[in-house]
């Protein structure tokens, strides 16, 4: 058998979907997984594609049976996974062989993996990949960070196997080091948050004008045809009209409100801490599906207060509700990018901000018309907030009204609406040219002779308290 143009570790689902995606574009790939049975079931399943799928029981034919200088791609559990299965690698490969993360990697790891590659002389990539299973076989919007030379080297095959927009690659280089994890980690956070705001329009929906699940998803239907069309609210018109088979109850009613999380939002949210450019929507989102996951809490909270729960309808439209989420939408999408943008500086990224939209634009969870829109913006201007752009400020200037009274009527009515809250929150601040950040200044100065700046003069000063009490 001739040796394979490309090597893969780890046939779950991602890698298996990638494996075939590969060969489906005329790459032949050795195939590895740790249990060897699962390759076996894989290769059962290859059909057509059997010819150009290796398989491999152990990672020395794996090596053995690729074409020099190797590139491997591992599809592998984030963290200890990536690190035990790179160590087992590393004394198998030449040093010109190259090791491609593709997992949901830390950005750190990366980082460090890269760097300690570098030192030694290897090349190394991190990779992101979004589109889940189906995007892994079909088209995946890939997000590439590592030497920019170590990228071209396979840009050939990760430009073959990813989603096209209008013809071209959602497969980009992000930069050097964890540059394309990072991205991809931005990327999870939005998807959480738009995710969470479809969510809240649900639970209005639901809660408050006592629609059915089926009446919600012909509400997204429609919504799929205006601006917010977008993967995520099609899925959310499709698991809305779907109904239990083990009970013809909507599925959406048999589902427990409990969510799970892999971890990425929560790492946007930290990163947005560290680098000092807020993503609240994202932070919403966070904190709503944690609050989710604390069901026996929840349950004791509706006991306690059942007294004083009020009406819960709510006199808004879903003509209200599409503003509102237009309008929330552009608020979380302006906060992940302002977020690439400062951690671009602060990293010594040159991220190419329209090229993020444009990966984005197809293949991925968060792929939607808007994001094209906000490409053609981000060109004009990689670092000006999003808000500000003239398209995205009409866009919101028209629909605010939804999204204020959507979040006003929701929180009179006792519906939980953090992320809606968080978005205008996030405008009102961001429209406000005085906050109340002087009383701030005056807490630290009086507690802590921090010092404050002046509206009237420059230099550093301190309030008449001082030397009162300190
Ligand atoms: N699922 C998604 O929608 C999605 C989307 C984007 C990115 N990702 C990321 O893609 C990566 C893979 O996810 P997945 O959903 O494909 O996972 P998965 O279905 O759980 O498969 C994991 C694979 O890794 C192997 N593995 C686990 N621990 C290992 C170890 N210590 N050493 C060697 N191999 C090990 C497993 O082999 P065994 O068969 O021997 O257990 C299995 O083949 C993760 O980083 C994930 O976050 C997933």
């Amino acid at each position: 058998m001739s040796k394979a143009d490309i090597g893969l570790v780890g046939l779950g689902t991602m890698g298996a979907m990638l494996a075939l995606n590969i060969a489906d574009n005329g790459y032949s790939v050795a195939v590895y997984n740790r249990t060897t049975s699962k390759t076996d079931s894989f290769m059962d399943q290859a059909g057509e594609l059997t010819d150009r799928l290796h398989p491999h029981h152990s990672l020395d034919a794996l090596v053995a049976g690729i074409e020099s200088p190797r590139n491997i791609i591992l599809m592998v559990p984030a963290g200890e996974a990536v690190d035990a299965q790179i160590a087992q690698l590393l004394p198998l490969l030449d040093p010109d062989d190259m090791i491609i993360d593709a997992g949901n990697a830390n950005f750190h790891d990366t980082q460090r993996r890269a760097a300690e590659a570098q030192a030694a002389g290897r090349p190394y990539l991190g990779i992101g990949v979004s589109g889940g299973a189906e995007g892994a076989r079909f088209g995946p919007s890939i997000m590439g960070g590592g030497q920019r030379g170590d990228w071209d080297r396979v840009a050939p095959i990760l430009e073959a196997i990813s989603a096209k927009y209008e013809g071209l690659p959602c497969a980009t280089w992000m930069g050097e080091g964890g540059a394309g994890h990072f991205v991809k980690t931005v990327h999870n956070g939005i998807e959480y948050a738009d995710m969470q705001l479809i969510a809240e329009s649900y639970g209005v929906m639901r809660d408050g004008l006592g629609m059915t699940a089926a009446a919600c998803g012909d509400v997204f239907s429609g919504w799929n045809e205006g601006l917010l069309k977008s993967y995520l609210i099609e899925i959310s018109a499709n698991v809305s009209k779907a109904t239990d088979p083990l009970t013809d109850l909507p599925m959406l009613d048999v589902i427990l409100d409990r969510a799970g999380q892999k971890g990425t939002g929560r790492w946007t949210a930290i990163e947005s801490q560290m680098v000092g450019a807020p993503v609240p929507v994202i932070e919403a989102a966070v904190a709503a599906r944690n609050l989710s996951a604390a069901r026996e809490l929840r349950l004791a909270g509706a006991a306690a207060f059942a007294d004083v729960k009020t009406d819960r309808a709510v006199d808004v439209t879903p003509q209200d509700l599409e503003q509102a989420l237009i309008a929330g939408k552009i608020m979380c999408y302006a906060q992940g990018f302002a977020l690439l943008s400062k951690a671009g500086e602060e990293y010594g990224w040159s991220l190419p901000m329209p090229d993020i939209a444009k990966v984005w634009r197809e293949g991925c969870i968060i792929r939607s018309a808007m994001l094209n829109d906000m490409a053609t913006a981000l060109e004009e201007d990689a670092n000006r907030n999003l808000v500000l752009v003239p398209h995205f400020r009409n866009l919101i200037a028209a629909n605010l009204p939804g999204l204020r009274k959507t979040t006003i009527a929701a929180q009179s009515a006792g519906l939980a609406v953090p992320a809606f809250s968080s978005a205008i929150a996030y405008f009102d601040m961001l429209s406000s040219a005085r906050t109340t950040a002087n009383m701030l200044q005056a807490q630290r100065d009086y507690f802590g002779a921090h010092g404050f700046e002046r509206v009237d003069r420059d230099g550093d000063h301190h309030g008449p308290w001082l030397g009162q009490h300190l």
